[in-house]
């Protein structure tokens, strides 16, 4: 099932997550719904928070279907390594329209449970490591533009408000 994305606004996409106690068949539904929405959309990845669920878990997948091997899922993530920098332009499927250039690591190792709840650990680099990183901050309430400073944040935030007084957001 196709679940709507919630907006930039929306509570739960501005606080932390909660760690997953023990992976039930309805985590596993949430888990394909996400994966559902998240090639929907279309996007490379797809956090609970940002279909309403505050808890820790993740999907992501750069081919956008293109290689079954890429659809990872991952719940409980953690950071184990972060390594170089990488300044690159990024979105969100919470920020429909705005795109910002967002410093993030050059390799992310991220370690956590996967569906089934047996421990991975993999390495991302590049544009993996970057959503990854994105990821991991929409677990812990940030969004993109809270990692962006001065006017570039002003201007999107403004027109986000404009936006949602308007019916348009
Ligand atoms: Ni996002």
């Amino acid at each position: 099932m196709i679940r709507p994305i919630l907006r930039y606004g929306a509570d739960v996409l501005h606080r932390p997550a909660a760690t997953v106690a023990s992976i039930t068949a309805e985590h596993q539904q949430l888990i394909d719904d996400m994966i559902q929405t998240m090639y929907a959309a279309p996007g490379i990845g797809l956090a609970a928070t940002q279909v309403g669920v505050g808890l820790r878990i993740f999907v992501a997948d750069i081919s956008v279907g293109r290689n079954p091997a890429d659809l990872l899922v991952f719940v409980n993530p953690e950071v184990i390594e972060r390594d170089g920098m990488q300044l690159e332009e990024e979105g969100c499927l919470s920020v429909p329209g705005f795109n910002a250039t967002v410093a993030r690591p050059q390799k992310v190792v991220l370690k956590g449970l996967d569906r089934d709840g047996h421990e991975r650990t993999v390495e991302g680099t590049g544009l993996l490591a970057r959503c990854f990183q994105h990821e991991m901050d929409h677990l812990d309430g940030t969004v993109f533009v809270d990692r962006l400073r001065g006017l570039q944040k002003d201007l999107i935030v403004r027109k986000i408000r404009k936006m949602t007084k308007s019916g348009k957001w």
